[in-house]
């Protein structure tokens, strides 16, 4: 049963959807234990969606200590095809400006110490993860980012620009990165550094859910020559200013998605999978 086909998770700074209606908090439990919090199922516009706050509403976990299996588990449970993990991160390019948008297309893996797999323990699968974000789904929020930032001033987004496409450091912290990381993550062409999405984009394709983020830019991390180095009162601070736009943007993709829900390889991901012989599995 489809409970939701939508699902939003909020990283730092947006920890509710102020603009859900009929809310109901769900206790999901999973086979991985509790999910970061309970999940929230609301309708924003005419659909439903179920809304999970990545760290916890009072923002309890860091990102190692995330739940990230039973976070994916319970969007699963409930029937959520299409996930869109709005996320605070660092720009390592010029142009990517505090408070712009990036709706990255990849990855770079500097995390240390996550569980990524749903998979072992007697069944063998490898998903194919060369595209690791869903490019149907990125495309309908990087479009419903472009209406509200092009010539329409009464959105709110007017100082905000648009960067289709790009890479994503995810690195372990807690701590933010040294100047020589930083400065390397550049040499390497990367756009954007955070420290959640990989693991759950990995699980989102195990669980064959079409996955996209939106990468909300709040610092210049620590390489520009004209910022200070990354606080969490910056991060905070931009976030809390960027937050309605953000769920400006997520409303629209919901609208987008529902209207014309996409197609997406995720939602086969395991089909040439699984090496395993299921049929003789115990
Ligand atoms: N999240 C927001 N800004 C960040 C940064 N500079 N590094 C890692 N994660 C971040």
């Amino acid at each position: 049963m489809t409970i939701a086909q939508i699902g939003i998770i909020g990283g730092s700074g947006l920890y509710k959807m102020e603009s859900l209606k009929d809310v109901e908090e769900l206790e999901v439990q999973t086979p991985f234990g509790s999910p970061s919090d309970a999940l929230i199922l609301g309708t924003l516009g005419e659909t439903r969606v179920a809304f999970l706050a990545r760290h916890g509403r009072n923002h309890t976990l860091l990102p190692s200590e995330l739940p990230f299996r039973a976070n994916i588990y319970a969007m699963k449970q409930l029937g959520v095809e299409y996930l869109i993990s709005a996320s605070a991160v660092g720009s390592l390019k010029e142009e990517a400006k505090p408070l712009d948008m990036v709706v990255p297309d990849q990855f770079i893996d500097r995390t240390k110490n996550r569980i990524s797999t749903f998979f072992g323990e007697g069944i063998v699968a490898h998903i194919t993860f060369g595209e690791p974000i869903c490019k149907n789904l990125a495309s309908v929020v990087a479009d419903a980012i472009a209406t509200l930032t092009e010539g329409n001033a009464s959105l709110n987004l007017p100082d905000v620009s648009l960067h289709r496409g790009g890479t994503y450091v995810c690195m372990e912290g807690p701590a933010f990165s040294t100047k020589a990381e930083s400065n390397l993550y550049r040499s390497w062409g990367a756009t954007v550094i955070g420290m959640t999405n990989l693991p759950e984009a990995k699980l989102a394709r195990e669980a064959e859910i079409a996955y996209a983020t939106l990468a909300l830019v709040t610092d210049y991390d620590c390489w520009h020559p004209d910022h200070d180095s990354v606080t969490v009162e910056m991060v905070i601070g931009n976030l809390h200013k960027n937050a309605v736009n953000a769920q400006k943007v997520i409303q629209e993709t919901v609208k987008r998605l529902t209207e014309n829900p996409p197609a997406s390889d995720a939602h086969s991901a395991l089909k040439y999978a699984i090496l395993t012989n299921l049929d003789k599995a115990p």
